[in-house]
């Protein structure tokens, strides 16, 4: 069966890069987190002490020395984000990190740069990239979309649950204002805002595990893959 694109959009802790992940892993495809490259390239500033804003042309120039990588990790058979050959999985998630993040993914030359990169790495289709703009903007032909919401408790709940076991604990009163902050940006700014694209399903994850929206995503995949093979 050919191979398709498989886009998931939402907002944040919404399980998006979990399903993703093991929709990618069933059907034997790449999967892709978009969001880590914003991520890295937020880390980068941080780092360098580079001011972010859309008009700072130490920015726009820093843009050329920035290398982004996934690299598989034997240990848990997962590809993690390697910023200029440097491992920055774990640094990547920290709210240091989510704190600015929406801001560098509202600059349009960031985004740009970082929209060619994706469609490279999904051109050959096989892949389930998860992000905000995935259906709507990177791969708006995209076979199968799919959008994930849930309610704020619950979003909140998941992403605490997902700072502790990574060791960097937070409380619900930061990770709430972090959520609704990116919300806010990533749904208002002028270049590609987070939008349900017309032709998404849109499935709430609030009362589903992650096994069952990984299933209807798998199921929703392996029919389509059935009937377009039918038609063929
Ligand atoms: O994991 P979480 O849902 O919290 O966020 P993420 O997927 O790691 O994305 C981090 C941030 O990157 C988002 O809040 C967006 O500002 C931005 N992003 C984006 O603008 N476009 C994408 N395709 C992916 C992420």
């Amino acid at each position: 069966m050919k191979p398709i694109t498989i886009a998931v959009d939402g907002c944040s802790a919404t399980g998006k890069s979990t399903t993703a992940k093991a929709v990618a892993a069933r059907l034997g495809y790449v999967f892709i987190d978009s969001g880590a490259m914003y991520r890295a390239v937020a880390l980068y500033c941080l780092e360098q002490g580079i001011r972010i804003a859309a008009d700072n042309p130490t920015l726009e120039a820093a843009l050329v020395d920035i290398k982004l990588d996934f690299i598989l990790n034997p240990e848990t058979g997962r590809r993690d984000m390697y910023l200029n050959g440097e491992n920055v999985e774990q640094e990547i998630r920290t709210l240091r990190v989510s704190d600015v993040v929406s801001e560098i993914a509202a600059i349009s030359s960031i985004r740009r740069k970082l929209v060619a990169m994706q469609r490279e790495m999904g051109e050959h289709g096989g892949v389930v990239m998860d992000g905000r703009d995935i259906g709507t903007v990177v791969f708006p032909k995209a076979e199968l979309k799919i959008f994930l919401t849930a309610t704020m408790d619950v979003r909140v709940q998941r992403r605490m649950s997902e700072l502790t076991r990574k060791g960097k604990p937070a409380t619900s009163e930061e990770v709430r204002a972090n959520i609704v902050h990116r919300d806010h940006i990533d749904s208002n700014r002028e270049d590609s805002p987070l939008r349900k694209a017309e032709d998404a399903f849109e499935i709430d994850t609030t009362h589903h595990s992650i096994d069952s929206q990984v299933a209807i995503v798998v199921a929703m995949a392996q029919d389509l893959m059935r009937q377009e093979a039918g038609q063929n």
